[in-house]
């Protein structure tokens, strides 16, 4: 069952109710500031951190979820309120849609023929959220309405505000003007910031004071003030302040009129904050504010918006015969992937945006999906990762994008991070050729003073593994690898002790073979790295030790069918056949056979079988199997999941693309290509009802077998699944590679994809690749008609701008 469908052609997804299961949401902005928004107008926005500013209240495990965001009303004289999104009034619609689109989204409704069309995003290059009402009376008669536009001020820190009432409830302050009202909380002592909800009219009325507009025992659906009609234009100290603007509207039968909402965002320098003793300084806000007085302003910012995302886009196309493959690499999977880039895992409806950061190996995973877009974006962040690597090699495991430092709570210890560094710097260089990143000075753990070139930071990376081998020469676990719940060295018996930091951070026993993938795959990717520096020696050294390390996974980390998991802290497998329950993981299967771990003897093929045959279910590759059924101090938080949840044994779908890059590898186009389609978004929108979460984005996990609702999709938008899926389909599927020295093109396809055609910009040049699958393996190459002999498409001579590559499989 669908509650809404793909409209390919502008880019949206259309949700017909809003009664979905869950609410859907969508994000607004690209840089900077930020905003969620759900199908009936629920969400926040905040400037960099979804934690320390916070713009708006958000209620979480609010009844009913999702009341709180921004607050639209509607009341014909003697009529019963309602909102242009549903919420928060609730009132049944004559018409209601949604249209999510990339970085925008539209909610078209009606009641008792008043039209409301309202569009939300955020202009590119502004800290605001535009809000763009039209009303338009379609009856006969003359009508008269009241409309409000509201928002609850969160104040500042969202953890503090939703906890720390004793201060809070004293600290509140606002300004007002006519049409603008100004956030102003602490600004008197240290910020510098200030909020403010405009609206480009004259307005009949405000109230700043919640208790004031919403009245005894009110809540957010049905305003006192609203029912009542009238505002008192109340100024608030303390307590909760709002911003809510009273605006008379007259429309004659067929008539329209506009509205412009801003939320908005501003800074002063610190000696420049008062423009009066006690006045904040306001020329920030007013600049927007005066620029979006007249609604073309607001219409030339969204087509702004949509053709920066049409040029954005531009850079990898396909045009299939299977509108869902196309719709996925077109619009849906890229667009995700620059949320999961500027997010991290922040800020979703599942992740309060008040927990981590930035994750270190889930930034640099992002990186993966995102580079080709924004490569100069993709840079500068390389570089902030790379700043929260400590001297020996380890890493921060997370840190806040406003002060980009390392986050102590958390610490390191995850012995996989480093590698991820190696990953997402060869990713770049690939793509863009821009090997002076490679010489920029980093400082170790943010410290001035320690700065080192990134391919110093690289070095440390891979030495770290090197430095930190078990009893089986495979690479310490620490607290934990790419599965967090993974923890041998925790022991947790306390309930509610965290499992990320419970324990020591290292241990010298507990070994992970996922790791060990990584390392051959990474280490491989860094010794040729280092060749072509011209750095011989280095390269043969890691060379010894990537081929050292394979040796260990075949002796010690292979199980008769596939790859074992890891070593725990008494030496013993997990993941292996003597196993009771977790017998086969899927990580390490998918990492050791994109390695090529005992490629010559068959292992790939014989794990990537043993992962159908034990894995693979209608909704995808689960993570493990038997599930874990009881808890085992010595295995960590892994088996505190209920069987077919999390990471015991839900389909996470993260590493489900490890699986399909590697079948690709073995030349498998049929199954590559059925792994991707079981978790892909556009395939699954036909069970909506079922999987629950948003149709148009993955999500981190879908409940496994084992479960009671198997199918049921948890934590959507903010995960790594996004980036990996878009490597898999562009890159080994698809087969569109950029390499150091020109573009490679391996397709591996399945029969169904037979003709289908790529564009892809890759360092300035325009690429037209035209695929014609006759179900072989190796590709033919044609560049500009002529016969090309292997499959990478060298850089053309400068100032060629477009190439035309004919491939034939
Ligand atoms: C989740 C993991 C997550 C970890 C880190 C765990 O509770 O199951 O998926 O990576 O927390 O926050
Ligand atoms: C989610 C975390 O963000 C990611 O870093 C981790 O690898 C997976 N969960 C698996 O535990």
């Amino acid at each position: 069952m669908k509650f809404g469908y793909f409209d390919d052609e502008n880019r949206e997804y259309v949700v017909e109710t809003p009664a979905t299961p869950l609410p859907w949401i969508n994000y607004l902005g690209n840089q900077d500031f930020f905003g969620l928004i759900s199908n009936t107008g629920g969400g926040y926005c905040f400037y960099r951190d979804a934690k320390l500013r916070r713009l708006i209240r958000y209620r979480y495990q609010n009844v009913p979820a999702d009341m709180g965001g921004r607050f639209f009303y509607l009341r014909e004289l003697g009529k019963t309120p309602w909102s242009p999104a549903f919420l928060p009034c609730g009132t049944a619609l004559d018409r209601y849609r949604c249209r999510h689109g990339l970085g925008y989204t539209v909610f078209e409704s009606e009641k008792d023929h008043l039209a409301a069309s309202l569009t939300a995003f955020i202009p590119l290059h502004e800290t605001c959220e535009v809000h763009s009402l039209t009303l338009k009376n379609n009856g006969k008669q003359e009508k008269e309405i009241e409309l409000w536009g509201a928002v609850e001020w969160c104040l500042w820190n969202a953890a503090d505000d939703a906890a720390n009432f004793q201060r809070n409830l004293n600290t509140g302050e606002v300004e007002t003007e006519p049409s603008v009202i100004y956030h102003t909380t602490e600004y008197r002592e240290r910020r510098d910031h200030y909020a403010w909800f405009s609206v480009n009219t004259h307005t009949d009325g405000f109230e700043t004071d919640r208790d004031e507009f919403l009245g005894p025992f009110g809540d957010w659906r049905a305003p006192r003030r609203v029912t009542a009609g009238q505002s008192k234009n109340s100024e608030a100290h303390g307590g909760a302040p709002i911003a809510a603007h009273r605006i008379t509207v007259k429309l004659e039968p067929g008539e329209e009129a506009r509205y412009v909402f801003l939320l908005g965002y501003a800074e002063n320098p610190r000696d420049q904050k008062f423009s009066a003793p006690g006045v904040v300084r306001k020329d920030g806000a007013r600049r927007v504010v005066d620029r979006f007085l007249n609604p073309a302003a607001a219409d030339a910012a969204l087509a702004e918006l949509k053709s920066y995302w049409t040029e954005l886009l531009s850079v990898y196309t396909v045009s299939s015969k299977e509108p869902r493959l196309d719709r996925m690499v077109n619009i849906w999977n890229q667009y995700q992937c620059m949320v999961t880039f500027n997010m991290s895992r922040s800020a979703s409806y599942f992740e309060s945006g008040m927990g981590r950061g930035m994750g270190f190996r889930d930034s640099c995973q992002d990186l993966l999906g995102f580079v080709h877009l924004i490569p100069d974006r993709a840079r500068e962040r390389i570089l902030d990762i790379a700043a929260v690597q400590k001297p020996d090699g380890s890493t921060y495991h997370q840190y806040q994008p406003l002060t980009k430092r390392g986050n102590n709570d958390i610490g390191s210890g995850f012995n996989d991070d480093p590698l991820w560094l190696v990953a997402a710097v060869c990713a770049y260089l690939r793509e863009t050729g821009d090997f002076s990143i490679l010489e920029e000075l980093v400082p170790f753990d943010s410290r001035p003073g320690s700065e080192a070139p990134l391919l110093e930071h690289l070095r440390c990376s891979v030495h770290f593994t090197m430095n930190h081998l078990g009893p089986h020469g495979l690479p310490l676990i620490g607290r934990a690898d790419w599965n967090d719940c993974l923890n041998l060295n925790c022991f947790s018996e306390e309930p509610g002790e965290s499992f990320q930091v419970t324990g020591p951070s290292d241990g010298a026993v507990a070994e992970s073979v996922f790791i060990a993938g990584m390392f051959v795959k990474y280490g491989r990717e860094y010794a040729d790295l280092c060749r072509r520096l011209k750095l011989g020696d280095e390269a043969a050294r890691v060379d010894q030790a990537v081929a050292d390390m394979e040796k260990a996974v075949l002796t010690d980390g292979w199980d008769g069918a596939w790859y074992l998991r890891a070593y725990d802290a008494a030496g013993n497998p997990v993941g292996g056949e003597s196993c009771a329950e977790g017998q086969i993981f899927i990580e390490p299967q998918g990492f050791c056979a994109m390695a090529g771990i005992g490629g010559a003897e068959g292992r790939p093929q014989k794990a990537l079988d043993s992962v159908r045959k034990h894995l693979l279910g209608d909704y995808g590759v689960e993570l493990l199997t038997p599930c874990y059924t009881a808890y085992h101090k010595e295995l960590g938080e892994i088996t505190s999941y209920p069987p077919g949840y999390k990471e015991n044994g839900s389909v996470f779908c993260h590493n489900n693309p490890w699986i399909s890059i590697a079948e690709t590898e073995l030349g498998r186009g049929e199954e590559a290509f059925d792994v991707y389609r079981r978790i892909c978004p556009a395939w699954v929108e036909e069970r909506s009802e079922i999987h629950r979460t948003e149709p148009y984005v993955y999500s981190q996990t879908v409940a496994g077998r084992a479960a009671a609702r198997p199918g049921e999709a948890k934590n959507s938008w903010l995960t790594g699944t996004s980036a990996w899926s878009f490597v898999n389909i562009s890159q080994a599927i698809l087969g569109i590679q950029p390499d150091y020295d020109g573009l490679r093109i391996r397709p591996c396809l399945p029969r169904e994809l037979g003709e289908l055609t790529v564009c892809r910009r890759f360092r300035g040049v325009d690429y037209t690749i035209h695929i014609r699958n006759g179900g072989g393996h190796r590709p033919q190459l044609r560049l500009n008609g002529l016969p090309l002999a292997g499959d990478l498409v060298p850089l053309p001579p400068e100032g060629v701008k477009t190439c035309h590559v004919e491939v034939r499989l």
